[in-house]
């Protein structure tokens, strides 16, 4: 049985919590370090042990420790907990910029720790919905794909707020859309970078991001992030060079994908007929030139994540998420924060 303990017991705390709940044979959560002291009550009423004190903790036996505070403490205590011998998952963002991330990677390499982060946003059923149809070729060759994520409060709640706690959307959702982004597309560098980061109610951090990645297969990845649209625009957006897909939010149940059937080369088969709309160009395809395809049923997978991190403690295997990628997640924020102050496109090699 694997011991874990848990930094930062809030949201995200009793998340990972509940999670290790659904593990009763292979983890138990003993232990909890939180500087709130009503939340250290809380974890003690359900029989973990509490601590004050980031020392003691540490010398608890543990075999893994997960780090759930907020941002701008996670380099220090996943580097804290390895230099302790435990292996340590941390929530996301990783850190708050590369040369964090690199503190941390000297420190998995010396101690030779399992270190991981909390990117479950890979097990999407949305996300791989499109996974899927991409890698079926059916849609084509890829020409730009969106990725948007709209809220309506118009708030960064708390300390999401708060620049000093790695507040901002850009760390918040930011960087679950770049790292689905270059999951989807592993193997192609960043060439290019383009941002802008907005404050447009929260005057302290970025409640408005756009990031434009541009691979080196010539494939545009876009990212789009709000806190405050009344409109609907869809989740996902894919546009190939054979056909569409359109998804309207995180349930992968609404939206659709059409392609051009195989057997029509070109696309002037619309000519001759009347009601062309606005213009020729733009008109619709004839139906029998498209075909409706089927979105692929996605099983839920919102215990896999857990289930791949218990299974590379308890074999000594790599962990799911690995440190070299989440590098390239912090060296595209990095690129973005850089984009959006010089209001300039970078020149990468990510
Ligand atoms: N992976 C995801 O989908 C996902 C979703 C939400 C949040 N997160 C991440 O999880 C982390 C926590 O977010 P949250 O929403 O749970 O925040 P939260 O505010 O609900 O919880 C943070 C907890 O950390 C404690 N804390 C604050 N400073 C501390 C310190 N220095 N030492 C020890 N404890 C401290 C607080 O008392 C609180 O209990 C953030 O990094 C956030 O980005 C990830």
């Amino acid at each position: 049985m694997l011991k874990a303990g848990i930094i930062g017991y809030g949201y995200m705390g009793h998340f990972h919590y509940d999670k290790m709940l659904g593990f009763p044979e292979k983890v138990k959560p003993v232990a909890v370090y939180d500087i709130a002291e009503e939340t250290r009550r809380e974890a003690e009423r359900k029989g973990m042990k509490i601590f004050d004190n980031i020392d003691d903790f540490l010398k608890e036996d543990m075999d893994l420790v997960v780090v759930a505070t907020p941002n701008q403490w996670h380099a220090k205590y996943a580097v804290a907990a390895m230099n302790a011998g435990k292996n340590v998952m941390i929530e996301k963002p990783a850190t708050m910029n590369v040369q964090e991330f690199e503190q941390i990677m000297e420190c998995e390499k010396r101690t030779k720790k399992l270190f991981t982060v909390h990117q479950q946003r890979r097990h999407d059923v949305d996300y791989r919905i499109v996974v899927d149809m991409i890698q079926s070729g059916e849609l084509g060759n890829v020409t730009t794909i969106e990725s948007r994520v709209f809220g309506e409060r118009g708030v960064c709640f708390g300390w999401r707020g708060d620049p000093e706690y790695g507040g901002g959307m850009l760390y918040d959702w930011g960087v679950h859309l770049i790292d689905q982004m270059l999951q989807l597309f592993k193997g192609q560098k960043v060439v290019r970078i383009q941002a802008r980061l907005e404050s447009v109610l929260t005057p302290a951090v970025d409640d408005y991001v756009e990031v434009v990645m541009e691979f080196d297969s010539g494939t545009y990845a876009k990212v789009y992030i709000s806190t405050f649209v009344l409109e609907k625009l869809p989740r996902w957006f894919v546009f190939g060079d054979r056909g569409t897909l359109m998804l309207e939010d995180f349930s992968g149940t609404k939206g659709g994908a059409r392609k051009i059937r195989q057997e029509v080369k070109g696309f002037d088969s619309v000519r001759g007929k009347k009601n062309l709309g606005p213009s020729r160009t733009m008109a619709p395809l004839a139906p029998e030139c498209i075909e409706i395809l089927e979105l692929p049923q996605e099983e839920d997978e919102s215990f896999v994540y857990w289930e791949n991190l218990l299974d590379a403690l308890e074999n000594k295997k790599e962990p799911e998420v690995k440190s070299k990628e989440i590098l390239r997640v912090m060296q595209i924020v990095d690129a973005a924060f850089e984009a959006s102050k010089e209001k300039q496109v970078l020149e990468v090699n990510i």
